[in-house]
Order: C-alpha cells, then structure tokens, then sequence
C-alpha cells in the first residue's frame, strides 16, 4: 500500500485547507514497487498525476477518508509507505453554507487530525513493513529519527526543504534514509524515479 498526494480539508462547500503536494514521489513509488512485482494499491489525495493501469488506485479527498481506506486494507499489506502529504489539522466545524465576507477577520478553529501512520504503526504485526517519510525545515535527522520510534517504523524517508531540488512539486528529490537501527544512508539529489528505486532498494534489504 502506497499513499500519496495532499489531502483537503473542506471549511465551506467551496474552501479546503490544502498544501502543495503534487503527489509525484508516492506515485513513482508505486510504479516502481509494481514493476518489482508487488500487487500496488496506491491511496490518492487530490492529484493530477495519473496512475498506470497495473496499480490499484483508491482516490480520497480528506485525511478521514485517507484514514478509512488504509485502515480498511492495512491488515492485507506487506510494505506499506506513507509518502502522503496529510493534512495535521481541518476546520472544527464544515459550513454548509459559503462563508460570507464580513468586515471583521474570520477565526477558523481547527482540531487535529489522525496521525494515519502513527495509527498503522500501533497495529502493525512483526512482518509488516512500515515505511513513513518526514519532510522537515530544521533539525531534520533527530525530527526524522524521533518519528521512526514514536511511529513504530522500520524505515524513515527524510527530506528536507532546505535542499534544492527537493520537495513538493520538484520532479527531483534528495533524500536520507534511517533505519530502526538508526543507520543513515544518503543519497544524491536525483529524479523521482530514481529515488523511489532507492527506497525499493532498502525496502528489499530489510526482507533478506
Ligand atoms: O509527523 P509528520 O506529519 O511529520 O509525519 C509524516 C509522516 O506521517 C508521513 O509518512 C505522512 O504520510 C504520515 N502522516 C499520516 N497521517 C497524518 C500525518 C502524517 O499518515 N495525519
């Protein structure tokens, strides 16, 4: 299982709350678990990126739905990776109607949303492999280690937003990968594609 992309959170019929994910590394992701042969369900935030017809593609729009096709699906996996951009808090309460303008400032209250991958993490069984990614602006190594542990992990993809080249709509990305052993391997600024194969890669290590 694969998830990618951002996800929205709606504030009226016509608003969202949203980030700039494009969704291009869980997608390429999974294009590349699915040529190594694994049988890819790949759970999609709003997206442009189009899917290739030997992935199974669920599309979802909020962090809820998210939450409720991983779970439903996560008890059959054997790799799983988090590569999606989910939204950490949505609005309290969704307006049925279109806010109106007023004079004053609008005050949003917004709760937080389910840590998914912190969620799978808790229920995950000794042969799942869990996959989460931290995308950090500073102090990124002991950010990206403190999630692998807090999220109960086996691999932590960290990228940071500092590097050139690397990030959300970027067709490249640099990445460092830590293991529950808190080994780091980096890798070289590269394209999508090319990354994902690396992630394949220390994915495959840690079946031998
Ligand atoms: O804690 P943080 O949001 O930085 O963790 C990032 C990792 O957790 C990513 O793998 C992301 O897909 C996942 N995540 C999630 N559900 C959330 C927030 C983050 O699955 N609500």
């Amino acid at each position: 299982m694969v998830t990618a992309g951002p996800t929205y959170e709606a504030i009226d019929p016509v608003r969202f709350i949203g980030n700039h994910s494009s969704g291009k590394m869980g997608f390429a992701l999974a294009d590349e678990l699915a040529k190594l042969g694994a049988d890819v369900t790949l759970i999609a935030g709003p997206t442009a990126q189009k899917s290739n017809a030997y992935v199974k593609r669920i599309d979802v729009v909020s962090a809820e739905e998210m939450l409720n096709a991983c779970t439903s699906i996560f008890s059959e996996t054997d790799i799983t990776v988090m590569c999606a951009a989910v939204a950490d808090y949505r609005p309290k309460i969704i307006a049925s109607q279109k806010i109106k303008k007023q004079e004053s400032a609008l005050v949003l209250e917004l709760e937080k949303t389910v840590d998914i991958l912190a969620t799978l993490g808790k229920n995950k069984r000794e042969s799942q492999i869990l996959v989460g990614f931290a995308l950090e602006t500073n102090d990124e190594e002991n950010y990206a280690k403190g999630k692998l542990e807090k999220k109960n992990l086996d691999l932590v993809v960290l990228n940071s937003l500092n590097d050139q080249g690397a990030g959300f709509k970027a067709d490249t990305n640099k990445i460092t990968i830590f293991n529950k052993a808190l080994e780091r391997t980096l890798f070289e600024l590269k394209s999508k594609t090319e990354v994902a194969k690396d992630i394949c890669t220390a994915i495959l290590k840690i079946i031998k």
